[in-house]
């Protein structure tokens, strides 16, 4: 048996978790698995009902079962809250630290289906299989803020981007096994010509390499790599990165495979991990049954892989979707002409269909 807790947050969250939940329990009834899931408040959600976006009570829940799965926080009428009570500052950012989920698995793959809805052409992303690996736990996301008034009037913010030798060590080290065990290629991409933490990144990076003589290590400025994934993506394997360049890269590489709303993640480095997509609560489509819940779904089989080592069950989600896709099936987001457009739900009850009909 094993112990789920669901965040749905705000926005879509609680429409695609629940869907994501359907699934999780359709391969459960198919390969005799039980998952026991608890739902807990998080986000603008839990402000409402309790003033705090983090209570207590969920991050209990979080510690004491075996992987969570997370939707999204955040949104434009908790926008103006004071910022320990926002939903990103006030919640997602203690959660992940207070998990110690240092490392954040972003990858991005293409199906064949698909590579005609990327912005990008055919030949540029049909086939793309990328892992970007961002640092979670770091940099200016927890570094110190402060405000200053200024004696001429007006103000100053100031936020402070730090890294330690052990912090950087220990989500490269991850990048290094990962490529390892995929194309044997790691891009570390950096700001190395100005920022002093990304001359410490590189220089731990540079150290590490020597233990990982079978991965071929390329840097890569951050600049230049934003631009390259948009010429030629197909020459990445596993990148990893800092916590606000994988932010920002990892929504630009979204658009390779289609749609934001394709992309899950896994955060892992602590006893329990979280899964989520790597998008945001979607307030303008919320409600509306047509946000695409795939991104969950796709979490929810990387959850299976990584926290429970279920990898068939894990594949058969996987091979659900590709095939779905493949059918012609498509959310707005991804809605290509001559194809069938689906909602939230009904693109999820394709999904099931096709475990079931993969079960025959
Ligand atoms: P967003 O990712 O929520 O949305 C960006 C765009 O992508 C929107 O047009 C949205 O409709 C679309 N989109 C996102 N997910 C989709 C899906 N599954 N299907 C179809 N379309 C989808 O980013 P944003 O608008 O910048 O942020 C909205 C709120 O979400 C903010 O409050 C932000 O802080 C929060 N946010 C939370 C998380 C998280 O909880 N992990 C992540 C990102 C943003
Ligand atoms: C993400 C989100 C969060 C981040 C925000 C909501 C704090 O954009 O998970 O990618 O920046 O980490
Ligand atoms: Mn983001």
């Amino acid at each position: 048996m094993y112990k789920i807790a669901l965040l749905p947050g705000d926005g879509i969250g609680p429409e695609i978790v629940p869907q994501a939940v359907r699934v999780l329990k359709a391969v459960g009834q198919r390969f005799d698995r039980e998952f026991q899931c608890e739902t807990a408040l998080i986000g603008g959600a839990a402000y409402d009902a309790t003033g705090h976006p983090l209570p207590e009570e969920t991050l209990r829940l979080c510690q004491a079962s075996d992987a969570i799965i997370l939707g999204a926080v955040g949104g434009p009428k908790w926008d103006n809250l004071e910022p320990h009570l926002r939903p990103e500052r006030g919640a997602l950012l203690p959660l992940r630290k207070q998990l110690g989920l240092y490392a954040n698995l972003r990858p991005a793959t293409v199906n064949f289906a698909l590579a005609d809805a990327s912005p990008l052409k055919y030949d540029l992303v049909a086939g793309l299989d990328i892992l970007i690996i961002r640092e979670l736990t770091g940099g200016l996301y927890f570094g110190e803020k402060r405000r200053e008034d200024l004696p001429g009037g007006g103000q100053k913010a100031v936020e402070t981007l730090e890294y330690s030798t052990e912090e950087v060590e220990r989500v490269v080290r991850l990048a290094f096994t990962m490529a390892q065990k995929r194309g044997k290629k790691l891009t570390s991409v950096d700001k190395a010509n100005v920022l002093e933490s990304s001359r410490l990144w590189r220089e731990v990076v540079e150290e590490l390499a020597k233990e990982y003589p079978d991965v071929e290590l390329n840097h890569m400025l951050v600049d230049n790599c934003a631009m390259q994934l948009v010429r030629h993506p197909k020459q990445f394997d596993v990148m990893v990165t800092e916590n606000m360049f994988g932010d920002i890269l990892t929504d630009l590489a979204s658009q390779l495979t289609g749609s934001i709303g394709m992309l899950p993640s896994a955060s892992i480095g602590g006893q329990v991990a979280l899964y989520e997509p790597i998008h945001g609560s979607a307030p303008d489509i919320a409600g509306k049954n047509i946000a695409n819940p795939i991104a969950t779904i796709l979490s929810v089989a990387m959850m299976l892989r990584i926290s429970f080592q279920l990898e068939e069950e894990a594949a058969a989600i996987e091979r659900a979707v590709d095939s779905v896709l493949q059918q012609g099936y498509r959310t707005g987001d991804i809605m290509q002409p001559g194809k069938i457009r689906l909602g939230t739900v009904e693109m999820t009850d394709a999904i099931i269909r096709e475990l079931g009909e993969q079960a025959q």
